[in-house]
């Protein structure tokens, strides 16, 4: 390597930097830049001899060790880092921690949403870590599927919006700026289309399904200079995603124009040799991958010899791995690592990371997440005086599950076995003993185990040299336990139960077969039913459970998902009334695990409405939400009935409040296509407003729906608007009774 060698001279373009740099690298070289390896193993192996253009998961001590080693390689290439740091930089102690992807969604607040990655970036971007694989923009369809907390839910406008919000925080002022980080829209596409719930499973889609509905956030992403996209695992249709020409060149590079860099996901090219077996070795995989389109070939070791020897058999030319080269190399000079390899700074962790500030916003968002499901008036939690509250249940100070999957011991990475710092998390029983008023006595009981933890007999790891997570088998209800509790409960004014999942239950490869409470639960629920306290029921789960009559009997229920660190005080402080419930589903709740799926948008056409033995009704629907008050909806009015397509429908409708608290609304506009030339879903989101109601005034909202955004995709999966009569839809959320409608069409 020579000092004054062009590509290390700034003051030339990027394109001359890639182009004296790329003629200068051996065949070997640029093979290595195309790896990205796990630096939890043989670190020195995979920079300094398969010479990795990109590591993940290093611990902060690798960190830095990887940096030295890619210095000392032969041309000084630097590394491209990244991390999943999804909810968070969750695998940094002390980091800050915020509510999982699903419960910020039920913000629907993608400003707020916006800070929270900008706030991410600036803790991550002091750890040497370039960038990171979020956001998820996966519909949530079957709940079933374990990494539903990790998405927006099951809406694709939502999923767009959320998803920019996200893109601009991460990315900031663009990547020249140091707090910048890479942003990773994933998993393209159509992963959690699975079957039956299971993870990476084969995806049922057709293309027009997947440009209907799969693909909008997707699209939204690239054309918002979202610089990284992730495959997911799935195949479509007989093809590997990884081998998917059609997806990766002809429409996310050639339609919508990404100039990007794709990465696959974990061990997806091995995969296509040794689980999806539809390559006979790992040099035809090689060469299969890179002609997809592929960039950054993700934890395949292997990779390094067999896209050698494709290129040595002519299997693969030259000039198409030096297409994914510069690709790669595009960005590194982009960042500025030629120039400064953004290392891990100290001085820059001491001063940003879990900054009071950073901890109020993530308080501000648990606040906002939470979604009250139902209230008989118990809440919020009243009295002067002395008043006893009884906090129960195996999630009412259980930190893990309050953090979530993909934070500190959650099971991807290994230098946190104890996880994030407990004294960093305030779990329920904590927010309460902060916030009650001094007259007024907290107790506890566990009342139940959810699970007991045995070492999968298939091994610690996957072949795909992923760790195996322990099996979860349910706990047995323990008599004593939940005898403590019904005393405890019985003692008190009021119980607050909180019950859900754990992280075992939770994530990769963790879908579950059923969505009912596990272990104890069920029958700690059940004793306490007839207990005679008033009772509010907390979920703090990884998704939407089946909800026993216990639950769904008791004075009130909230659903709080995985609130991160400061969830246990944003709950306390709503059950006790400090705060206004805000939160509203993004994704709908199912009586029954059978109901699967049983998101708002489906496809008209069926034979009746009902199962024989039970309703399709969702149990909370997508949108659902209430506040401590009521807000009543009237007087929706559409200014023009008819619109050009290139025209806007401009609506208002009246708020009301008519209780004694403030409310956040948030009024949710859907349309109803009514004829249409295929088969198309009943209603579809396509604006929302957030507005505050004062107790006793009226708002009129203003909601504006662009024509082209009332669009179908046709049976030759072409995006277009039929011109004809159009229902527009407001309301507090997506069941059909609770909007009012007006007509309009689009000429
Ligand atoms: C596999 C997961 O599917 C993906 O979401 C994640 O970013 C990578 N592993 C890296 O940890």
């Amino acid at each position: 390597m020579g000092l004054d060698d062009p590509y290390r001279d700034p003051s030339l373009s990027i394109e001359q930097r890639v182009d004296d740099l790329l003629a200068r690298m051996t065949l070997a070289e640029k093979v290595g830049q195309m790896l990205q390896l796990d630096a939890r193993r043989d670190l020195k192996a995979a920079v300094s001899e398969k010479l990795a253009g990109s590591i993940l998961h290093a611990s902060p001590q690798r960190m830095l060790e990887a940096i030295d080693l890619a210095a000392g390689t032969r041309l000084g290439i630097p590394l491209i880092t990244a991390e999943d740091c999804i909810h968070g930089h969750g695998f940094w102690s002390g980091a800050t921690v915020f509510p999982s992807q699903l419960a910020m969604a039920a913000t629907w607040d993608a400003a707020l949403i916006e800070r929270v990655a900008r706030t991410t970036a600036i803790e991550v971007s002091a750890t040497g870590i370039h960038w990171t694989f979020s956001p998820v923009l996966c519909i949530a369809r079957d709940l079933r599927w374990g990494r539903l907390d990790e998405t927006f839910g099951e809406d694709p406008f939502l999923i767009g919006e959320l998803g920019a919000a996200m893109i601009r925080g991460y990315q900031g002022d663009g990547l020249t700026d140091p707090t910048a980080v890479l942003a990773t829209a994933k998993h393209f596409a159509g992963y959690s289309e699975t079957q039956g719930g299971r993870d990476a499973s084969e995806a049922d889609l057709s293309p027009r399904k997947l440009r209907a509905w799969f693909l909008p956030p997707f699209e939204r992403a690239a054309k918002d200079g979202c610089r990284v996209f992730m495959l997911g695992y799935q195949s479509i249709d007989g093809v590997p995603i990884t081998a998917n020409k059609w997806l990766l060149n002809d429409v996310l590079k050639d339609e919508w124009g990404f100039t990007g860099t794709l990465v696959t996901d974990w061990d997806n090219v091995g995969r296509m040799v040794w689980e999806q077996k539809v390559c006979a070795n790992d040099v035809e995989a090689a060469a299969v991958a890179v002609k997809a389109g592929n960039d950054l070939v993700m934890t395949t070791p292997s990779f390094f010899e067999g896209a050698q020897g494709a290129v040595e058999q002519g299997l693969l030319a030259e000039e198409e791995v030096d297409a994914a080269v510069r690709r790669i190399l595009r960005l590194k000079f982009e960042l500025g690592l030629f120039e400064n390899p953004r290392a891990p700074d100290a001085e820059r962790q001491a001063a940003v990371i879990g900054h009071a500030d950073h901890a109020a916003l993530n308080l501000e968002v648990a606040r906002r997440s939470l979604v009250l499901l139902k209230n008989d008036g118990t809440l919020p939690l009243a009295g002067t005086g002395a008043k006893t509250v009884a906090i129960i249940g195996p999630n009412a100070d259980a930190p893990q599950s309050q953090l979530g999957d993909w934070a500190g011991a959650s099971g991807q990475i290994d230098w946190m076995p104890d996880g994030q710092p407990r004294e960093l998390i305030e779990t329920v029983l904590d927010g309460f003993r902060a916030v009650v008023p001094p007259t007024w006595t907290v107790t506890s009981a566990q009342g139940a185990n959810i699970e007991v933890l045995v070492p999968d007999p298939l091994g610690e790891f996957y072949p795909d040299g992923q760790p195996r997570p322990p099996i979860s088998r349910p706990a047995v209800a323990e008599p004593a336990l939940i005898a403590e509790a019904v005393q405890t409960v019985q003692a008190a004014d009021y119980a607050v139960v909180v019950v859900g999942d754990t992280v075992a239950l939770t994530g990769e490869s963790k879908s579950t077969a059923t969505l009912e409470l596990q272990g104890g639960q069920l029958a700690l629920l059940e004793a306490l039913a007839d207990s005679g306290t008033p009772t509010v029921i907390v979920l703090l789960n990884s998704k939407p459970a089946v909800l026993p009559p216990s639950v769904l009997n008791s004075a009130a229920i909230i659903q709080a998902f995985n609130p991160g660190m400061r969830g246990g005080r944003a709950l306390a402080e709503l059950v006790l009334g400090h705060i206004e419930p805000t939160g509203r589903m993004p994704v709908s709740a199912a009586r029954h695990v059978g109901q699967q799926p049983i998101y708002y948008n489906q496809i008209r056409g069926q034979h009746g409405n009902r199962y024989a033995d039970l309703s399709q009704d969702p149990l909370f629907v997508f949108g659902e939400g209430l506040s401590y008050t009521t807000v009543e909806y009237s007087d929706l009015r559409i200014a023009e009935p008819g619109v050009s397509a290139d025209g806007v429908i401009r609506a208002s409708i009246m708020l009301t409040n008519t209780g004694s608290r403030p409310a956040l609304e948030t009024v949710q506009a859907y349309i109803s296509d009514l004829v249409t030339s295929i088969t198309w879903a009943t209603k579809e989101l396509k604006a929302y407003r957030q507005v505050t109601v004062e107790p006793g005034t009226q708002v009129t909202v203003e909601l504006e729906v662009r024509a082209a955004d009332c669009s179908l995709v046709t049976a030759a999966g072409r995006r277009v608007v039929e011109p004809g009569e159009f229902d527009l839809l407001v309301g507090p959320n997506s069941r059909q009774t609770n909007l009012l409608a007006a007509r309009f069409r689009i000429g």
